[in-house]
């Protein structure tokens, strides 16, 4: 009987648990199109989102901030009426002075500002501009960056993005030493939205997903596959699983 009743207890905590902490943050996929062909960008992002994506992720470079160059806030309009009003662009700015270029994105359809902390000496001010802006804030980090660096910022951002690469190109291998920033991160701040961006795909994702990572960029694998639809659902189930098994273990 103590027995039964202690198992009835247990579950009742854990259902309690789950319906209180599930809805904090779930699972989402936002292709990274800096890998697809880039002369059918419209098209590609039409494609994805056709595939199931929840958002995308628009890398902007600038040749200063990384040793590459992509595209700008003109290139977003574009984006933005093909796409239409309702999908969501998360803006990773690999880009040297992030101010310069809020109000342009937004203009622009921007739904979201992912700057870069090594970018700017006035994060905070920064956050301000975007809000002001009426931008989603995501607040990024390279390898070489701790997560106590960002720690500061976590409770005035709505993003934070661990780096699984260094900034730049699609395409390299994941960093699986960057999990550990991962898990603190979630342990600290539990309905923070985390993202990690670089060499995450079908081999990658359970790292991802167990440490805590619920927005996941992914390029080369989705957009590579002959199959992206399919590679897209995996991703999000690994996720959602391990979401589920968080609030259940609580
Ligand atoms: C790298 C970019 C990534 C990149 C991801 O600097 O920020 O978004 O496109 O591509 P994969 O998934 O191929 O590493
Ligand atoms: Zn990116």
């Amino acid at each position: 009987m103590y027995l039964t009743v202690c198992r009835f207890v247990s579950a009742a905590a854990r259902l309690h648990a789950h319906t209180k902490h599930s809805m904090a943050y779930s699972a989402k996929i936002g292709p990274s199109i800096l890998s697809s062909d880039l002369s059918c960008l419209g098209s590609e992002c039409v494609r994805m989102l056709e595939c199931g994506a929840d958002y995308l992720h628009l890398d902007v470079m600038d040749g200063h901030f990384v040793p590459n160059i992509t595209f700008g806030h003109p290139m977003v309009e574009c984006l933005r009426k093909c796409v239409g009003q309702d999908p969501f662009f998360d803006m990773h700015m690999m880009v040297s002075r992030p101010e310069q270029w809020v109000k342009p994105m937004a203009a622009a359809g921007a739904s979201q500002y992912t700057f870069h902390l090594e970018a700017t000496t006035n994060p905070g001010n920064l956050i301000k501009e975007i809000r002001e802006s009426r931008m989603k804030v995501g607040l990024a980090i390279k390898p070489g960056t701790t997560v106590e660096e960002l720690a500061p910022w976590a409770n005035q951002i709505d993003m934070a993005l661990v780096m699984t690469v260094e900034p730049g190109f699609g395409g390299q291998k994941f960093m699986d030493d960057m999990m550990p920033k991962v898990s603190w991160l979630r342990s600290q701040f539990p309905s923070l939205d985390i993202e990690v961006d670089g060499g995450v795909g079908p081999d990658t994702i359970h790292k991802c997903a167990e440490a805590g990572a619920n927005m996941i960029v992914s390029g080369s694998a989705v957009i590579g596959s002959d199959d992206p639809r399919s590679v897209i659902a995996l991703l999000r189930t690994a996720v959602a699983e391990a979401i589920q098994k968080r609030s259940l273990d609580r």
